[in-house]
């Protein structure tokens, strides 16, 4: 009976405070235009529209900004280049905090991370460490793994010539070793398909609707069984990544510059301290301290910026050019005339590749690998006539910006060649209409070492290789959809066939 009475009152409070937050406010600026909502649920029925391109959708009705109500939360939409030059330029200080949810705030240890925590001193150490250590173009161990597993991926390609290749299989393999070997070290791939059981569990945790994220006191219904599931992914990684720790601890390897066998958990350990209560205050003196926890969640950090992103954008680049064999002719000419059919290509030949980069831009445009980036107001502020509460939640929609009809020509076109025009954007993040890696503060820290992987794995598979599709395949024939999560990779993997095309030895 108590319980009746307590969910009695819960229901009528809510109601009571979700119908006042609707009445108009004589002082305050009216929300951004959306779609109408549901008392209590709000937007919450139309979760599965808010994808990449269901956004998008939404944005030729509403605008560049939409307003969402999400149970309890208040969301907002950016999908255009203006909207988005407010959140990520002009206010960036205001938007740069990131939402959470159950799942997210337990799987990073109460969001001891780099990417999930809110901006403040301890996220602005975080990203520090990661620019000047970890990412680093100094940094070779970093950056060696790159080049050796492009170099065994052209390996294996040639050894199947003639064959059907898994070109999407394959490049997710090749970003999953290079990253694991640049966090764990070389020695210790062989546990590396029970950690791809752990990132998989984690991304499916990730993004599983939970209906007490925009509900508190619907916390006991759990369909997706997050109560108990939640607790055993950490604990699988607990086991996994403690007892790598631990190796590292025993043999007490020397960091810094002149250690060239140094991997990203030596790196971090560099900074270990045993408090499990490290204070993260504003004064840390130019030192950071890191947790075993912080080591942990900054190792998921690099895993899932670095794996998916990379990977889908080789498959996307390889796809494409598949599917447009002119811009595919084009750009394998160019490969033959500055680099000729005798050699391999190398990194000091990229400057000369103009149409090549082209054609990285091009794919990056139109398949940003993390199509919505999440952001959150730490402040109440206005957004040209709207107001916008202190704590919504931002979908930025990276996709729909790239794709915006004022700002490109063709916008659903792959016409790598519209880079080539004088004063055409650049990805740096100060052209607002071309957002691949993001801009401001939260913008992608591991760019150059993600570019980096991504030309090297592309300029090999076109260099070394002509590529047909099989059975007799029409280049219309591709299926070029793609599904929405973390990432925005292709609904199908890319199967072709390689036939070596240069005259000097691959193996
Ligand atoms: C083609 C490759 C890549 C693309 C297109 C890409 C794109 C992005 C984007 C759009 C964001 C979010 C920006 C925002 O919230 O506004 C991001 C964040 C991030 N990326 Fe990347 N990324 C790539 C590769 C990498 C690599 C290789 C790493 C690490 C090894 C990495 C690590 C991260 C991290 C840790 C964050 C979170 C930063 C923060 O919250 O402060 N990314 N990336």
């Amino acid at each position: 009976m108590e319980l009746m009475q307590l969910t009695y009152y819960l229901i009528t409070l809510s109601l009571t405070l979700f119908l006042l937050s609707w009445l108009p406010r004589k002082s305050q600026k009216p929300l951004p235009p959306g779609p109408p909502g549901w008392p209590v649920i709000g937007n919450l029925l139309m979760m599965g529209q808010l994808t990449h391109r269901g956004l998008a959708h939404l944005s030729a009705q509403y605008g560049g900004i939409i307003y969402l109500k999400m149970g309890f939360r208040h969301t907002i939409a950016i999908c255009s280049p203006e909207m988005a030059k407010q959140v990520l330029q002009i206010q960036d200080n205001i938007f740069s905090d990131r939402p959470t949810t159950i799942a997210i705030t337990y799987l990073t240890y109460n969001r001891v991370d780099m990417a999930f925590g809110d901006y403040g001193p301890f996220w602005r150490q975080m990203r520090k460490l990661s620019v000047m250590k970890l990412f680093s173009r100094k940094r070779a161990e970093s950056w060696n793994p790159v080049r050796e597993e492009v170099d065994s991926m052209v390996k294996t390609t040639a050894a199947n010539s003639g064959s059907r290749v898994n070109i999407g299989n394959q490049v997710f393999g090749l970003t999953h070793d290079i990253i694991y070997r640049a966090a764990f070290g070389s020695v210790s791939l062989e546990g590396k398909q029970e950690f791809i059981g752990i990132l998989q569990e984690y991304t499916k945790l990730f993004s599983a609707f939970n209906l007490a994220d925009f509900i508190p006191w619907l916390g006991f219904v759990d369909p997706s069984g997050l109560n108990t599931r939640l607790p055993a992914a950490r604990s699988s990684l607990d086991r996994f990544i403690d007892k790598i720790i631990d190796e590292h601890l025993t043999r007490e390897k020397k960091t810094g510059d002149d250690n060239m066998d140094s991997d990203m958990v030596d790196e971090m350990l560099a900074f270990f301290s045993d408090d499990q209560e490290v204070e993260h205050d504003e004064d840390l003196h130019g030192s950071i301290k890191l947790t075993r926890n912080n080591i942990k969640a900054i190792i998921m950090d690099i895993m899932f910026g670095g794996t998916e992103t990379v990977a889908s954008a080789i498959e996307w680049a390889m796809a494409e050019l598949m599917h447009t064999p002119d811009a595919m002719k084009r750009v394998q000419q160019e490969l033959e005339d500055i680099v000729g059919l005798d050699r391999r290509v190398e990194e000091s030949d990229f400057e000369k590749l103009t149409y090549f980069k082209c054609v990285i831009k091009e794919t990056l445009r139109l398949h940003p690998p993390i199509p919505v980036a999440l952001h959150q107001s730490s402040a109440a502020t206005r957004i040209g006539d709207y107001h916008i509460p202190k704590g919504t939640r931002v979908m930025i929609n990276f996709y729909a910006i790239n794709r915006d009809k004022g700002a490109w020509k063709d916008p659903n076109v792959f016409d790598p060649s519209r880079f080539l025009q004088k004063g055409s954007p650049d990805f740096k993040g100060s052209n607002y209409e071309f957002l691949p890696f993001g801009s401001g503060r939260r913008s992608c820290p591991g760019m150059q070492l993600g570019l980096y992987t991504m030309e090297m794995a592309v300029a090999h598979l076109l260099h070394c290789f002509t590529w047909e599709l099989p059975d007799e395949m029409k280049p219309s024939e591709i299926d070029m959809s793609d599904v929405f999560g973390l990432t925005a990779p292709k609904a199908s993997r890319l199967v072709a066939v390689p036939t070596p095309r240069l005259s000097c030895p691959i193996n």
